[in-house]
C-alpha cells in the first residue's frame, strides 16, 4: 500500500520510533496522520495533514471515543509501551512490576480490539515488539516475555484480521527519549548494551521507522516479525 493520500493513526508517535515513523509518513503524502498518546504536546512539527490526539492504550473508553472520532482510516501503528517495564533478574523483581511489563500487550490489544472495525478491508497494522523478545539475554525477562506475548499474539489474530494485514518490527538497542540517561553515561549505556552485536552501535529511531514503512507498503508480508537489530540475535 502506498501512502500517498492515506489516512493514517500512530499511537506513540509523539516520541522516538513512532516520531520517525509519523515524519516518514508526512514524507510519503499521506492525507492525514494521528499521532497519538498521553501527552502529545511534546511534538513540535507544524504541518497541516498532523493531527495531535490524547489518549492512553490502556483506557479502553478514550480509545472507543477516540477511534468513533477518526472515523474510517487507512493504516494502524502503534510504537506504544503502555508505561513502566521491570528490569534485572526475575527472581528480584517486585511482581507489579513484572505484571506491568505486559501493559504493552495490552495497548496493543486494545487499539486493535476498538480499532480494527474502522479500518480498510485493504489496509493494514504494524506493531513493535523487541529482540528479547526472540533471544533473551539476562536482567530481560519482564520484556523477553511480554515481546515474547505480543509475537504470539499477532500470530494468533493474523488468519483473524485477514484480509487486513499485521506485521511486527522488532529492535534491538535504538537510542531513542526511553533512555533518560545523558552525555557520557548515555554514550557507555549504549557501547556497552551493544558491545556483543555484531554491529556494535545502538540503531536510530529512523532506522526502525524505515522498516514500518517497508511493512506497511509491503502487500506480500503479514504474520511476520522483521527484525532491526544490529545482530542482537546472532550475538
Ligand atoms: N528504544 C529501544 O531500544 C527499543 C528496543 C526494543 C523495542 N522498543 C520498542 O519500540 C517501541 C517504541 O519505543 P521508543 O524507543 O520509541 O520509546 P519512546 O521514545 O519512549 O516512545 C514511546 C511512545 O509511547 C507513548 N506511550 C507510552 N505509553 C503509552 C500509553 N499508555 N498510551 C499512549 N501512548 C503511550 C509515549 O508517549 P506518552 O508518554 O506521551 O504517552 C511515546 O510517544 C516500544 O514498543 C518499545 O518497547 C524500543
Amino acid at each position: 500500500m502506498k501512502l500517498k493520500n492515506k489516512k493514517v493513526i500512530v499511537f506513540g508517535g509523539t516520541s522516538g520510533i513512532g516520531l520517525e515513523t509519523i515524519k516518514l509518513i508526512l514524507q510519503n503524502g499521506a492525507s492525514k496522520v494521528y499521532a497519538i498518546s498521553r501527552n502529545p504536546t511534546k511534538v513540535k512539527i507544524k504541518q497541516k495533514q498532523l493531527i495531535l490526539e490524547k489518549a492512553d492504550v490502556l483506557d479502553e473508553n478514550s480509545l472507543k471515543s477516540l477511534f468513533k472520532k477518526i472515523g474510517k482510516y487507512d493504516v494502524l501503528v502503534s510504537t506504544a509501551t503502555g508505561g513502566e517495564r521491570a528490569v534485572g533478574p526475575f527472581l528480584k523483581m517486585n511482581m507489579q512490576g513484572y505484571r506491568n511489563s505486559f501493559h504493552k500487550l495490552w495497548g496493543y490489544a486494545n487499539v486493535i480490539r476498538y480499532g480494527i472495525k474502522n479500518l480498510s478491508k485493504n489496509g493494514n497494522v504494524v506493531l513493535v515488539s523487541g529482540s528479547p523478545a526472540r533471544k533473551p539475554k539476562p536482567g530481560f525477562v519482564a520484556v523477553s516475555s511480554a515481546g515474547g506475548a505480543v509475537e504470539a499474539f499477532v500470530r494468533a489474530i493474523t488468519h483473524e484480521l485477514a484480509p487486513i494485514r499485521i506485521n511486527l518490527i522488532s529492535p534491538g538497542v535504538i537510542d531513542t527519549p526511553m533512555s533518560p540517561l545523558k552525555g557520557k553515561a548515555r554514550k557507555d549505556f549504549y557501547k556497552n548494551a551493544t558491545k556483543d552485536n555484531i554491529i556494535k552501535r545502538a540503531g536510530t529511531a529512523n532506522e526502525v521507522a524505515k522498516a514500518i514503512i517497508f511493512a506497511i507498503e509491503n502487500e506480500f508480508i503479514t504474520g511476520t516479525t522483521i527484525d532491526i537489530d544490529g545482530g542482537w540475535i546472532l550475538s
